[in-house]
Parts: structure tokens; sequence; C-alpha cells
């Protein structure tokens, strides 16, 4: 890293997350109005947050985060009325979605309005959009009166993080501010869902899945069959520019496996870490492994980065994971693993 990356004190506030006090979202809302960035808890990952309309403050974000200046930010907005100022359209559509799930994981592309810079688009004519469902992200929206562009917390191609703890690991030196509300309900980055065609198409599969986003459509449009949840072949381009192969990977070298048989293939160095997801009998393993089983798929949501944080923060050799079952209640989890390791073949 170079030297005068790190400039910033950052600091960390503790912060109730049921009831934030005034005091710490005045304090975070200063922040940012004086062009800063904060990192706060939503209740899918922590976001870090400038002020939407601020385009040297959001520049500021690409920065800290390493992040590259193609890939655009989500912006997090109070409410639908907010929603609708950045945007050049609002369908039918867009009004049921939003009203059915939002404050909640689903984030709705659309035209953008001249409101929103295209430093935030990634100078596409189209903008993400979601209103988070903490009461810390809310609050804080409210107070400073303007949309927050918030990606997730963290350095570049490294993984979301779920706790402050995350976020000061990546980003010490580089954000003023961590509102630390302590970990996130859901653990899993928001559903994206591209509106501006039709059929709709997901972009990035989340909490919300398909099934949801067309019962609430109740006809009016359908979603693409999409595998997200495959790893695209070399060469082909992501539908969203945030879905690169190499994207949600921990430090640590990770390998993956459709079954428990397959563990059978895995030679295991010295100081290996093994996560087991969904329902599974293990087989007789080296005694020194560090072992995480997560059966259930709304708990290993929660669970999963934070497990392959701690993987990384005890320097094992390897993390190998044994895939869950394919099915819907573990698409979001299989669509990020497959991005977060490698297969084991033969
Ligand atoms: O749950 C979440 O969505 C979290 C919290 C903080 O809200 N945010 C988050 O942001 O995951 P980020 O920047 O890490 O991921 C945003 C994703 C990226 O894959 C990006 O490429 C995509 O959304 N995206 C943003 N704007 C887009 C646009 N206009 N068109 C297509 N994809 C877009
Ligand atoms: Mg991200």
């Amino acid at each position: 890293m170079r030297g005068h990356d790190r400039l910033v004190k950052t600091r960390v506030i503790q912060v109730d997350p049921e009831q934030p006090s005034a005091a710490s979202l005045a304090d975070a809302a200063t922040v940012l109005a004086q062009g800063g960035l904060v990192a706060f808890a939503t209740e899918t990952v922590y976001g870090l947050g400038a002020i939407a309309t601020d385009a040297a403050a959001v520049a500021r974000i690409f920065d800290a985060k390493g992040r590259p200046s193609f890939n655009p930010l989500i912006v997090h907005m109070d409410g639908i009325d907010q929603a609708r100022q950045c945007t050049t359209a609002w369908p039918e559509i867009a009004q049921r979605l939003a009203g059915r799930f939002w404050p909640g994981p689903l984030t709705l592309v659309l035209p953008r309005s001249a409101l929103v810079p295209l430093i935030v688009t990634g100078g596409r004519e189209t903008v993400a959009m979601r209103v988070p469902a903490t009461q810390v992200a809310r609050g804080l929206i409210a107070l400073v009166g303007q949309p927050l562009a918030a990606p997730s917390a963290n350095r570049s191609n490294r993984l979301s993080p779920t706790r402050a703890e995350h976020v000061l690991a990546d980003l010490d030196g580089r954000i003023e501010l961590i509102l630390d509300s302590g970990p996130t309900a859901i653990g899993l980055e928001s559903t994206v869902l591209d509106l501006t065609r039709s059929p709709l198409r997901i972009l990035r599969p989340g909490p919300i899945g398909p099934e949801e986003i067309e019962q609430c459509l109740g006809g009016i449009d359908q979603v693409a069959d999409t595998r997200e949840d495959v790893a695209r072949p070399p060469g082909e381009l992501p539908a969203s520019p945030g879905m690169l192969n190499v994207h949600y990977a921990p430090r640590t070298p990770a390998l993956r496996v459709d079954s428990v048989e397959d563990l059978a293939k895995i030679s295991w160095p010295k100081n290996p870490a093994l996560l087991v997801l969904g329902p599974t009998a293990l087989p007789d393993l080296p005694a020194s492994l560090h072992l995480v089983e997560l059966a259930d798929p709304k708990a290993a949501g929660q669970r999963l980065y934070s497990v392959l944080h701690q993987c990384d923060a005890l320097n094992v050799d390897v993390i190998v994971i044994v895939m869950p079952p394919d099915q819907p209640e573990w698409r979001t989890i299989r669509n990020r693993l497959v991005r977060a390791a490698r297969p084991v073949t033969g």
C-alpha cells in the first residue's frame, strides 16, 4: 500500500441497532455533509456511504475501496419519493415491487435522472436504488435529507463486511467513521433487479428470489430465467459489472466440492478449514481441522462471510467448502461460493 493512502483517522462509534442515539447520527451526518465517508449497517451487509449528489465524496468511495470506476454504486433512499427523484421512469412494476419489498434487500435498476452524477453509475444511464431496513441507515438518510451512495464497505474484490470489525480491518485509515451497530441480520447482499428490460433480469441473486418477485407482479411481467449461481465460462461478460468471478473471495485459497464424498479427493495441508453447507453426515476427517457446519440456509447466510473472514484471520492454509444442495433457498449462497472458491476436479 502506498504511504499517502492512509491519511484519515477512522473513528468507530458504538450505536444501538434499534435506537441509535441522535448524537451519533448527527455526528455521522456532519461527516457526510463535509464530504466524508461513513460506514453503517444495512440489513444485508455494511455499506460505505457518501452523499450521492456529491461527486467529489463519491470519488473518495472508489479511492477508499480501490474500486474500478466502471463498477456502479447502489444509491440508498429513505423511501419511494426520494427514489422517484433519482430516476426518469417509475413504471407500475417499480411501484409494486417497492411497495412490497421496501424497506428491504431488493435493489431496482432504472433510468438515471440528472440528480445522480455519472460517477455514481459508473458512466451508465441507469441507477441502482434501494431503501435499507435498519434504523441506523434510515435515521442517517433522513437526517442528511439526501440519498446515500453506498457499496459494501470492503476493499474491492474482498468479502463483504457483516460486522464493524470487518470494515475496520479493510478500511482503517481510509474512511472517517464507522457506526458499529453489531452484526447484520441477513448477511448477504441485496438482490439486484434490472427493470429497464422485459422480461426483467436478476443481475445479482439475493435474499429476494425470482418466485417472490413474479408473485408480486401478478403477471404484469416475468423474470428471465438466468442461472447466476453458475460460474460464467471464461471470457463471457457478467450481466452486472459487479458480478466478476473473482468477487466475494476470502484471501485464503478456497476450494469447493459438491458433496462430502468428494472430500476423499482432497490432499489436506497442515492447517485446513472445512466449511460444510447444508445438512450432511461427515466422514472421518483430519483432527487438526477447523470445522464449521451450517445446515440451515438462513443461519448460513448470516454467518457465511463472518466464517470466511475468520478463516483469513486464523491464517488457515486452505478453506474447503462442501457446497449446499442445488435448491432455491441456497441459491444466493451458491452464487457467492462459486465466486469465492475454485472447484476440485478429478
Ligand atoms: O446489500 C447490498 O446491496 C449492499 C448494501 C450496502 O446495500 N450493497 C452492495 O453494493 O452490495 P455493491 O456496490 O457492493 O454492489 C452493487 C452491485 C454491483 O454488482 C454493481 O455492479 C451493481 O450492483 N450495480 C450497481 N448499479 C448498477 C447499474 N446501474 N446497472 C447494473 N448493475 C449495477
Ligand atoms: Mg460489494
